[in-house]
């Protein structure tokens, strides 16, 4: 691969490191197979050719990739999931549906490297035996569907695809397949529903886990878009020198998706738990707005635990217990998940002291209430129950009750659910109930508790009349 120079103006922070997202904003390139080519692409697909699949998933094992779409499950592993006795057809899907609020990057991917993402796939589906393979995007993302159209055929036409690739006797087809814009459909077992040309209702587990029982029924592994990206990676460093990157239990790269109120949002590729959320906020997003403080910070996508600014968190270190404040929690799936949070899908939002706390809450719940797909009761009913209570709150018409019954409702959904969509739209009320309790109760109106009382129960007699 030859060194990288970049567009003036769109140089890589020096604390990135940049291997997914190398050739983004790169100087001269575009997303030809001729580009890719020169640089060494599809060169990692023709050495894996000719190892043994299994090889090649132990490399991925050792290289202990997490997945990148939000659950962190170790690629390698799931891909050992397929049963060994199988007889029926295996398939690979990508999930490039990019549904989380507050994520971006999956989209950067197919918009300047689509022929990473397409050698990444070749590789996964030769290692699982996987002889068809889908990319479901969101229909939101139409340049990034033609892109990948695009590069597939040029894929096909160069022999990277298709029949017999490069004289191994590997058959490969790889199709384009364009949801209609639901978050639920990034769900993998509604994704799946919704490729086989069904309303895209989640699937409950067990039994149904794709590597399993996915595509009509028949064993599927499903990833992300930038998991995929990496197995290319891993394949040209080896497992051992990839897991190097980042820290134990945390390796390689991920990037960053930072929104919100910081000077330069963006996309950030770092090596995983080697930059501390502080170093986030203040080192590669310039820091926050003049005179502004962190009120909050949601970690890893919409669904993650909000954490508060100033908030501190025991964590283990080796054999001990240290205290640590919000700005030092290195960014990373284990910390994040022991300071009661998530690394998920990497999207990062800093709220300042500017924002109102029940407007955030009640952004976040209308989005839920919006996209549940409604298949069970307590996320369906929940989810817009608990939207219509932050309705009142921000609009001045909430009884201090109310977060009570908020908190109880998000419980309720909660561990209830086919799908993790029922966390997913918990969490947030639960959290920031949880944290910010003061400042939701400060917007409320404690002479309307009993008009609220009354009103609710006039509903519920109305509606048993
Ligand atoms: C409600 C919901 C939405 C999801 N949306 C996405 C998504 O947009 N993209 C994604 O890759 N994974 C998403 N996931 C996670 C997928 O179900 C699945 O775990 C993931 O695609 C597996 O890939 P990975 O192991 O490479 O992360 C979502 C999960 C849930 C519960
Ligand atoms: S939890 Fe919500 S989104 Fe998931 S299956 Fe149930 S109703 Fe649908």
């Amino acid at each position: 691969m030859s060194a990288v120079t970049y567009i003036a103006g769109k140089e890589p922070h020096p604390r990135e490191h940049r291997m997914i997202f190398r050739n983004v904003d790169r100087k001269g390139w575009d997303v030809s197979i001729e580009a890719y080519s020169k640089d060494g692409g599809y060169a990692q697909l023709e050495a894996a050719l000719k190892m043994e699949p299994k090889a090649i998933t132990d490399e991925v094992k050792k290289a202990g990739v997490r997945g990148r779409g939000g659950a962190g499950f170790p690629a390698g592993v799931k891909w050992t999931f397929i049963p060994p006795n199988n007889t029926k057809p295996v398939y690979l899907i990508c999930n490039a549906d990019e549904s989380e609020p507050g994520t971006f990057k999956d989209r950067y991917i197919i918009h300047q490297d689509p022929h990473q993402l397409i050698e990444g796939m070749a590789i996964a589906c030769y290692a699982v035996g996987a002889h068809l393979a889908y990319i479901y995007i969101r229909e939101e993302f139409p340049e990034g569907a033609k892109i990948l159209e695009k590069a597939i055929a040029e894929a096909r036409e160069k022999g990277f695809l298709g029949k017999d690739i490069g004289g191994s006797g590997f058959d490969l087809e790889i199709y384009v397949h364009r949801g209609a814009g639901a978050y639920i459909c990034g769900e993998e077992t509604g994704l799946i529903e919704s490729l086989e040309g069904k309303r895209p209702y989640p699937r409950i587990k067990p039994p149904y886990f794709p590597a399993a029982m996915g595509l009509y029924l028949c064993p599927t592994i499903v990833n992300n878009v930038e998991t995929l990206c990496h197995v290319k990676h891993i394949l040209q460093m080896g497992g051992e020198e990839y897991a190097k990157l980042g820290t134990p239990n945390n390796t390689g790269t991920r990037i960053l998706c930072v929104s919100g109120d910081v000077q330069k949002p963006g996309y950030f590729e770092v090596e995983v738990g080697k930059v501390t959320l502080g170093e986030v906020i203040h080192d590669l997003c310039g820091g926050l707005k003049p005179g502004r403080k962190i009120q909050a910070v949601i970690p890893g996508g919409s669904s993650a635990k909000v954490l508060r600014g100033g908030e501190t968190f025991k964590i283990k270190r080796g054999e001990d217990m240290v205290e640590i404040g919000l700005e030092d929690i290195p960014m990373d799936f284990d910390t994040l998940a022991a300071c009661g949070s998530m690394a998920g899908s990497g999207g990062v939002m800093v709220i300042d002291d500017s924002r109102s706390i029940s407007w955030v809450l009640n952004n976040l719940n209308t989005f839920y209430a919006h996209e549940s797909c409604g298949q069970c009761t307590p996320c369906r009913e929940g989810s817009l129950w608990m939207k219509k209570i932050t309705d009142r709150l921000v609009a001045g018409k909430a009884s201090p009750d109310d977060i009570d019954t908020l908190d109880s409702v998000a419980r309720n959904i909660d561990g209830r659910t086919v799908c993790a969509f029922g966390e997913a739209c918990s969490w947030p009320t639960e959290s920031f109930v949880a944290k910010f309790r003061d400042e939701l109760v400060a917007d409320t109106k404690p002479e309307l508790a009993d008009a609220i009382v009354n009103a609710e129960t006039e509903v519920a007699a109305a509606n048993l009349r």
